[in-house]
């Protein structure tokens, strides 16, 4: 009796602790379970540009408690009709001005989403203490960054060089995933990243986080980034609001003269840069729509070519008012640089001034955000003396002469056509313009997706990829054999 009647009391304590715990568990289980088949991931109309964290609108995100960059989408998830329009759509969640070029918006990831600037916090801390693998990595590696073995594979001295502020981290990001998809796993070419003021540790931790390669971060020095002493500042403040009353792109901003003189003059006089002999010029928010299966430096160097572009289009004359008169008589006074089998073809227009015939430019260029050069094509006395003399003319700040004029006119005169190669299988796009390979083979039939409702840059009105066929004949691409 006794026995049987402890048996009873122990049974019902044991058994009530275990409904206790039981009643426990299925009050916290929820707050445990993440509903994974509800997070969903669309198709976007043009490809990856929205970021997969952001949840269609209406519905609130929560963090994810495994991994906290991800997030999980909780309710309904409403299916966004798959619009397909002319225009790049801004991702959701993101202030209306995304993408403008105004510091302190879009890009910024990091006041966007405090769980990356967390996660970037865990990446330093990896790429500062090594190769350690605690236990918790061992067990839940998804929580971890990838372990990078940064080893150079491609062949050449070249670097992706990326000239970019902090704020634009997201679309750093954007630019980098996509050439690191596309290209750059397969080479981990280094990236060199320069800005006029130091960059972010959240900004170095995120990006060397992308990279494949090894990455450096410049600053700028004052020097290169700011007024000569030449300049008259006034006159140029003047002219700066008068463009910018006259609504011309970008006619009223100091930063934007900075960074196309940068690009004209100075990017290559940055010390890191002498480790070079190639650079790929990368700018933040831009994508690449096609596979890039062979290395173009090496491709470029071992066909004789100094300098590749993907996009070629009309400048804004008022832009370059006097760019070309002074390179005219830049020319006069040094006839010496001028090469015997230049491709100034490409650049002039017979048009009449006064009355007289007058040969022009017809404001065709290379589109410098994508490019793909030599070094030493710009570190040359022929092209340091030209850019000292258009320079001199304060002109990138009374005007608002942009690199790319500036580099197209210097290329086409003191170099020989043959040194010049459009990349026509690369797909590029830089908001608003975008490209597909021309030729079939390359296109979507291949290693390209385009954009199905994809207007090509290459056939209207802005583009000078006529007058380069007009230039170059029926040679205008170089065959490549596949
Ligand atoms: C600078 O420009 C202003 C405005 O155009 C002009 O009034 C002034 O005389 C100029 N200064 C010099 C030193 O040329
Ligand atoms: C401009 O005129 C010259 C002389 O008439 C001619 O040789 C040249 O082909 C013309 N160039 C263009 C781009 O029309």
């Amino acid at each position: 009796m006794n026995i049987a009647h402890g048996n009873v009391s122990r049974i019902l304590v044991f058994g009530s602790m275990w409904i206790i715990l039981a009643s426990l568990w299925v009050i916290y289980w929820p707050s445990q379970v993440s509903f994974r088949p509800v997070v969903r991931y669309f198709p976007k109309p043009f490809g990856d540009v929205a970021d997969p964290f952001v949840p269609p609108p209406g519905v609130a995100a929560t963090r994810d408690p495994i991994f906290p960059t991800t997030r999980r989408f909780r309710g309904p998830i409403t299916r966004p009709k798959n619009k397909i329009s002319g225009v790049i759509q801004r991702p959701h969640g993101f202030p209306e001005d995304y993408g403008q070029d105004k510091p302190g918006n879009a890009g910024a990831g990091s006041n966007i989403f405090p769980a990356i600037a967390k996660a970037a916090g865990r990446i330093k801390e990896k790429i500062s203490f090594g190769e350690s693998i605690s236990e918790d990595e061992k067990r839940r590696p998804w929580r971890y960054p990838v372990k990078v073995d940064r080893t150079q594979l491609g062949t050449e001295k070249a670097t992706l060089l990326m000239l970019a502020r902090n704020d634009d981290l997201y679309a750093v990001r954007e630019s980098m995933r996509r050439l690191e998809d596309r290209f750059n796993h397969k080479f981990r070419y280094p990236w060199t990243f320069m800005n006029d003021e130091p960059f972010t540790e959240e900004f170095i931790a995120i990006t060397t986080g992308i990279a494949s390669g090894k990455t450096e971060y410049v600053r700028v020095p004052k020097e290169h980034w700011g007024f000569p002493s030449w300049v008259n500042q006034t006159h140029a403040k003047l002219q700066m609001k008068k463009m910018a009353d006259e609504h011309i792109i970008y006619g009223g901003s100091l930063s934007y003269r900075h960074m196309c003189r940068f690009f004209s003059g100075f990017f290559f006089r940055q010390p890191v840069m002498q480790q070079y002999e190639w650079y790929w010029r990368v700018e933040p928010g831009v994508n690449f729509y096609c596979d890039q299966h062979y290395d173009p430096f090496r491709w470029l160097r071992e066909n004789g070519k100094s300098y590749g572009f993907t996009v070629t289009l009309h400048d804004f004359r008022e832009t370059i008012a006097s760019l070309w008169e002074t390179t005219e008589r830049f020319f006069y006074e040094n006839p010496e640089y001028v090469d015997p089998n230049n491709m100034r073809g490409f650049v002039i227009e017979n048009t009449t001034r006064n009355g007289e015939p007058y040969v022009d430019y017809n404001t065709c260029h290379f589109w410098t955000n994508f490019e793909i050069g030599k070094v030493s094509l710009w570190t040359s006395e022929k092209y340091l003396r030209y850019f000292d003399y258009l320079d001199k003319t304060g002109n990138f700040f009374y005007e608002r002469w942009g690199d790319a004029p500036v580099h197209s006119v210097a290329l086409t005169h003191m170099w020989d056509k043959k040194e010049i190669h459009f990349f026509n299988d690369i797909g590029y796009e830089h908001s608003p313009f975008r490209r597909c390979p021309q030729a079939h083979e390359h296109g979507n039939a291949g290693r390209c997706l385009c954009p199905l409702d994809m207007s090509l840059v290459d056939n209207n009105g802005f583009s000078c990829f006529e007058q380069w066929k007009k230039t170059f004949g029926d040679n205008y691409e170089v065959d490549l054999t596949w």
